[in-house]
């Protein structure tokens, strides 16, 4: 069994953070999404791995999975999961495989959806339970076998939702080498399937256990973040000085926590620079950020992202990699701006 990662998305939903950054390289809990992927495929027994990536993002993917043995796929253009599996075939050649989304995170693996897999089966899906299944692929159940799937239904069938990992038999390329795009352009999964199943195959669906997140949206990042911090297992690498560290808190080497309040879960970065602040519950800190006389909670700052001396405290707010936010204490008392494309800022 292979594993095909795909991380070639242009990922508008989460400008700007993504305009320099491809999404899953953006660290929760402290680390590359990417990572997960990579980690839940190893566990699920899964050794040779395929990182589908674009021209725009094969740099930074790569670096951030430098040490891993990854093969990688050029897909030149998203235009679609499909396509980007059918870009794929002289890696995944006549082998089962595992398609994983590249910004998708699932707490407790994959291994169910590959057990499931057996002699007979064409495909598993992953199915998740969600309130409004207007805005996902929804599948149609019958005992175990998936009949029917349908792209964002205005009327869905069931609330039944696609999460973010299949397995396949190599047929699927037959299927998809007479695909059409869809409305928005795209060589669709979805479509994929639901002609394995025109075909007579068997395509089943496995309901995820625990909680599964699609990291497509800002509050989504933060939602992950929330969630992979409350596994979070205490650890203080770095250097406290006459600071207070309360619940489950993560320091890491060469970070310093000086004067200061934190609240766990909390994950502190390495190198990272806390003085005379706050840092709440369900913040990350990325590596070199630097947090002075101001609070944070609820909150994700990327690499060498800068809090300086800000009044108010800082919640549900992602810091790209070096963004600065600081107050200056000279008059005029007004704010100074300076963001980038579709950069949002709410003020209190
Ligand atoms: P999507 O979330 O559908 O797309 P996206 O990541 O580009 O985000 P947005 O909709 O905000 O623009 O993609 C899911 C995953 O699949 C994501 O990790 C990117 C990857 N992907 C590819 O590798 N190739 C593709 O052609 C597409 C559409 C997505």
């Amino acid at each position: 069994m292979k594993g095909l990662i795909l991380a070639a998305g242009r990922g508008t939903r989460l400008r700007p953070l993504t305009h320099t950054r491809p999404k899953p390289v953006i660290r929760v809990a402290g680390r590359p999404i990417l990572h997960y992927a990579v980690e839940n495929l190893k566990e699920a027994g899964v050794e040779e791995i395929g990182v589908v990536v674009s021209p725009e993002t094969e740099k930074d993917i790569r670096e951030a999975l430098s040490g891993r043995e990854v093969r990688y796929v050029l897909q030149e253009e998203p235009q679609g999961l499909a396509h980007a599996v059918a870009v794929a075939r002289d890696f995944l050649g006549d082998s089962p495989f595992v398609l994983y989304l590249g910004d998708n995170l699932f707490q407790k693996g994959i291994r169910r959806f590959l057990e499931a897999f057996r002699p007979g089966v064409s495909a598993v899906i992953a199915l998740v339970r969600v309130e409004d299944p207007r805005q996902f692929g929804v599948a149609v159940l019958e005992g175990e076998r998936i009949v029917r799937l349908l792209e964002k239904p205005k009327e869905p069938p069931s609330d039944l939702a696609v999460a973010g990992v299949y397995v396949f038999t190599p047929e699927v390329f037959e299927v998809i080498r007479e695909l059409k795009p869809s409305a928005r352009g795209e060589y669709e999964i979805t479509d994929a399937i639901q002609g394995l199943i025109d075909r007579g195959r068997k395509v089943v669906g496995v309901e995820v256990e625990g909680w599964w997140k699609d990291t497509g949206r800002p509050k989504d990042l933060l939602d992950a973040n929330r969630l992979l911090l409350e596994e979070l297992s205490p650890k203080v690498e770095g250097e406290v000085l006459e600071s207070e560290l309360t619940g489950r808190v993560v320091v890491e080497k060469g970070a310093r926590v000086v004067k200061s309040t934190v609240i766990g879960p909390a994950f502190i970065g390495e190198g990272v620079v806390v003085e005379e602040a706050y840092i709440g519950p369900f913040t990350s800190l990325g590596p070199g950020v630097r947090v002075v006389r101001s609070e944070v909670e609820y909150s994700i700052l990327e690499d060498h992202a800068r809090l300086e001396n800000v009044a108010l405290r800082l919640q549900e707010s992602i810091l790209g990699v070096g963004a600065e936010v600081r107050s200056r204490n000279s008059l005029p008392r007004a704010h100074r701006l300076i963001l980038g494309d579709l950069s949002q800022v709410e003020l209190a």
